[in-house]
This record gives C-alpha cells, sequence and structure tokens, in this order.
C-alpha cells in the first residue's frame, strides 16, 4: 500500500520503516530539515537498537521528505505521529498535530484516503482531526471533502529501547473508527503483523510463542481512551511500588522480595513493579496530566493518577534527601550521575529524572559530574545551560567524587569494575536509585550502599 507518515520522531520513523520492510511504499514526511537530511544518507537521527539496520533493509520501499507537496496526493493510508508536548495547564499542545492535519487536507488528490492518529492526542481529537482535513482541503481545492477522508486512531504503545520489537510483534493491535472501509484498509496494512506471516529480520526474531497478534477494532473516542487509560496504569504501578517501597524502607523490609513476591501472583504481574527513582520520558508525565486534564473539562476528578503523579514527584526530592542524610552537607560535595537518558537503550532526555535530580543538586551548592553511555551528545545540545561537567567515562565521573547515583539502570554501568571505581573516590558511596546494582558486591568493595527503597 502507498504509506505517508507525518513525524519522523521516534513513533514516526519506527512506523515507517517497520511499514516499509513490509513491503509497503512509505513516505515520511518532517518539518525538520536536518532529520530529513539525516535519513536521505541513511542515519537515524534517534538511537533505537537496530533502526539503522532495520531502515537499510527497507530502504528501497522508503522515501524521505522536508514538505507535503509531492509526498501525499496518491497515499491510501497517512499517519500522524508528530509530537504532542505538555502546555502549562497539562493539557496537550496540539499546534503540530492541526499543521499535520491541514496539511493532509491542502495536498491530499486521490479519490479516498485514511487519516490515521498514531500521535497520542485527547479524546474527541478524531473529530476535531477530521474537520481541520476536510475544511484545508475544501479551501485548497474549492470542492467538497465529503467521502474523500476518513480518520481513525491507531494508538502507539512502543517503548523507545524496545521500538522495533514492539511494533513488529505488538501485544495488540488497537484501531478505532466508526467508518467500514477504513477499518478494511488498515486491516489489510496491518495483515503481516496480525498474521505474524513476515519473515523476521535475524536481529529481531519473533519472540517464541508468538501467534496471531489480538486485535482490537473499536471506535474512535474508546481507542483514544485506551491509550490515555494504558499509560496512567503503567505509571500507576510504578508509584505504587514506590510508594510501598517508602514504607518498606521504614520497616525494615527488602522492596525487591515484596515486588517479586506480589508480582508473582499472575493478577498482578511482575513487569513495572520495580522501585526506584520514578518514571520520566515524553509519555507518562504528560499522558497522566493530559487525562487529569481531560477529566476536568468534564467536572471528574482522577485522585489516584493524580497521586501516582505526586509519589513520582517525590521520589526525585527522595534522591536529593537521602545523599543529605548521609553526607550531611551537600555545599561543595560532587556528585557524579551515572545515566542521563530517562532509561537504558534510548538517547531521550525528556522528563528524565537525571536532569531534575542535577538541577536540585547544583541549587544545592553541588557539583556535579554526569556520564550516559548514548545521550551525552544531545545532552549538550538540548541542555548548553546546565552547568555540570560532562564526563567521557563512568571512571571520570567517579574521580574525586563524594557519593554516586546510579540514575539510569544501563547494562554498562551493572558491569563496572566498581573496586576501581570506589579507589577513584573521595568517599565510595553509592546511591542506587534504579535498585539494579549488586548491594554484596560493591559492599565488599568498600561502597557504603544506598538503596532508594528499602
Ligand atoms: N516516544 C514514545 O515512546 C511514544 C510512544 C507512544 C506514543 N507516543 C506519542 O507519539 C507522538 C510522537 O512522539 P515522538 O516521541 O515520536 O515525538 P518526536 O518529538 O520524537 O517526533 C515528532 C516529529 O514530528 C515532527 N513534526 C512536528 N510537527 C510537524 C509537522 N507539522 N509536519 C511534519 N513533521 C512535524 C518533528 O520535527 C519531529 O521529528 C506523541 O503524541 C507521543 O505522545 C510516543
Amino acid at each position: 500500500m502507498r504509506v505517508s507518515i507525518i513525524g519522523t520522531g521516534y513513533v514516526g520513523l519506527t512506523t515507517g520503516v517497520c511499514l516499509g520492510f513490509l513491503g509497503h511504499k512509505v513516505t515520511c514526511i518532517d518539518s525538520d530539515q536536518n532529520k530529513i537530511a539525516l535519513l536521505r544518507a541513511g542515519k537515524t537521527p534517534i538511537y533505537e537498537p537496530f533502526l539503522t539496520e532495520l531502515m537499510a533493509e527497507a530502504r528501497p520501499n522508503l522515501s524521505f521528505c522536508g514538505e507535503y507537496a509531492g509526498s501525499l496526493q496518491d497515499a491510501e493510508v497517512v499517519f500522524i505521529a508528530v509530537g504532542t508536548p505538555p502546555s502549562a495547564d497539562g493539557s496537550p499542545d496540539l499546534r503540530y498535530l492541526s499543521e499535520a492535519a491541514r496539511g493532509i487536507g491542502q495536498h491530499f488528490e486521490g479519490d479516498f484516503l485514511v487519516v490515521v492518529n498514531k500521535s497520542t492526542v485527547p479524546i474527541g481529537s478524531g473529530n476535531w482531526v477530521g474537520s481541520l482535513v476536510r475544511e484545508s482541503y475544501e479551501q485548497q481545492h474549492g470542492r467538497k471533502a465529503n467521502g474523500h477522508f476518513s480518520v481513525a486512531s491507531n494508538p502507539e504503545f512502543l517503548r523507545e529501547g524496545t521500538a522495533l520489537h514492539d511494533s513488529l510483534f505488538p501485544d495488540r493491535v488497537v484501531i478505532g473508527s466508526d467508518n467500514n472501509r477504513a477499518l478494511q484498509v488498515l486491516y489489510s496494512l496491518y495483515r503481516p503483523i496480525l498474521d505474524q506471516t513476515f519473515a523476521a529480520p535475524t536481529y529481531l526474531a519473533r519472540p517464541e510463542g508468538v501467534g496471531a497478534v489480538p486485535l482490537i477494532s473499536t471506535d474512535l473516542a474508546s481507542a483514544e481512551l485506551i491509550k490515555y487509560a494504558a499509560n496512567a496504569f503503567l505509571a500507576t504501578k510504578i508509584s505504587y511500588i514506590n510508594e510501598i517501597g517508602q514504607l518498606a524502607e521504614k520497616v525494615g523490609a527488602d522492596i525487591s522480595q515484596v515486588a517479586k513476591g506480589i508480582g508473582l501472583d499472575a493478577r498482578i504481574g511482575t513487569r513495572f513493579l520495580q522501585a526506584g527513582i520514578g518514571w520520566g520520558g515524553s509519555c507518562f508525565g504528560k499522558d497522566t496530566a493530559a487525562l487529569v486534564a481531560t477529566a476536568r473539562e468534564y467536572s471528574l476528578s482522577m485522585p489516584i493518577v493524580e497521586a501516582a503523579r505526586e509519589i513520582n514527584r517525590r521520589q526525585r526530592e527522595r534522591v536529593v534527601e537521602k545523599l543529605l542524610a548521609e553526607l550531611k552537607i551537600l555545599k561543595g560535595r560532587t556528585i557524579g550521575l551515572l545515566g542521563l537518558a530517562f532509561k537504558p537503550n534510548t538517547d531521550d532526555l525528556r522528563e528524565a529524572p537525571a536532569i531534575d535530580i542535577a538541577r536540585k543538586l547544583i541549587e544545592r551548592g553541588c557539583k556535579v559530574k554526569v556520564h550516559d553511555p548514548v545521550a551525552m551528545d544531545r545532552f549538550e545540545r538540548e541542555y548548553p545551560d546546565l552547568s555540570v561537567v560532562c564526563c567521557e567515562s563512568p571512571e571520570e565521573v567517579a574521580d574525586e567524587a563524594d557519593a554516586l547515583a546510579l540514575i539510569t539502570e544501563w547494562q554498562d554501568y551493572r558491569e563496572l569494575d566498581w573496586e576501581v571505581m570506589a579507589s577513584r573516590m573521595r568517599s565510595p558511596l553509592v546511591l542506587d536509585g534504579r535498585n539494579a546494582l549488586d548491594r554484596a558486591r560493591l559492599e565488599r568493595f568498600g561502597f557504603r550502599y544506598l538503596g532508594i527503597a528499602g
């Protein structure tokens, strides 16, 4: 099928590459000309494992374009995958979505186009996008748009770091539309994924036991709400274990054992149950805020989701409080942060706890040193004003440090020579913000070990 994708970020590029790999003809459009230049040169503007490799395989079916003109006129499906960042009041900023919708209406010249909202958009956006597309089509072409467009919602559930795996072997595909023709087009598009009939790349093997992928075919509003409800649930699960972790610490319980003990109950499940400094990233904070803002429009409050947000905010403060309690004085101390990305295997720094924690430590008069295996370049580009010392290696972070805090649980950090790390520090103190390090081993090397909970 002929597919266009608007926005080549984490979601749009992953979607485009996967659909191209499956044999569809895909045009990826982005208003950022630097991204388009990189993509045309075979490079990816983001760090995502195996994306460069899969993009090379899909290359014959992919084209990249910096403008809408010439990229949409004969498409059968167009995905909107632009950012929907939070505004000051928590509701999503829909200006990119509206630009994309208008661009579609202006430049489509074919007979029938399915416009798919893949961006996470507030409930009701499907109808709004539809009206923008039709309005700009009518202005541009001087004729009625009736019957030419149908809007569908196809929320994205990929996790950065395993985005390709999640797109090729998803837990489910959700499609919301009130139009049967649009639904049929999207079933055809996703058929190879739904039936798992494609040959998986060698570096992204199909997990054992993966068979047909469940399809949730529903109305627009339900599909839109599924995305928000899923993210709010996952965020709440993390905050729940962090809340229990605070009590575990007081009563002398081991939160890892508690999490395992409850997680093995099949009704609960072990995933998203690791206590630590909490969630970050572009989705959970923004989407929980948007859910609360939507509920407010209907005079509803969402106390569970609001509490999850508050607990997450507090976890970041606890890092500073714990260091203060242990070191007594923070002014003049050197604190090393291991990890900047909001989670391992990505270079995404949006709402990363490391940024907040670095700011709080600087306010307290600390000298902050930082390292990340892949996010250093992005960090220096996006946070030029944050006065930290950027280090080339974790060992350099350890030099003369009074404490280290593990912020992102990169595998590289678990495997460090912690004996060497201890020898380079002023005092070997480690705050394991992800409860990911081997406490007994670190203590053998002379570390004082602080977990974030329990
Ligand atoms: N990142 C994730 O893990 C993830 C997961 C699920 C859903 N989502 C949702 O998907 C959407 C996209 O997220 P992302 O992380 O890929 O964002 P991103 O910021 O990485 O990418 C968005 C891209 O859209 C481009 N863009 C903006 N306005 C445009 C326009 N008018 N025309 C063409 N291109 C335009 C930007 O230049 C950018 O490259 C958001 O709504 C997000 O909430 C993200």
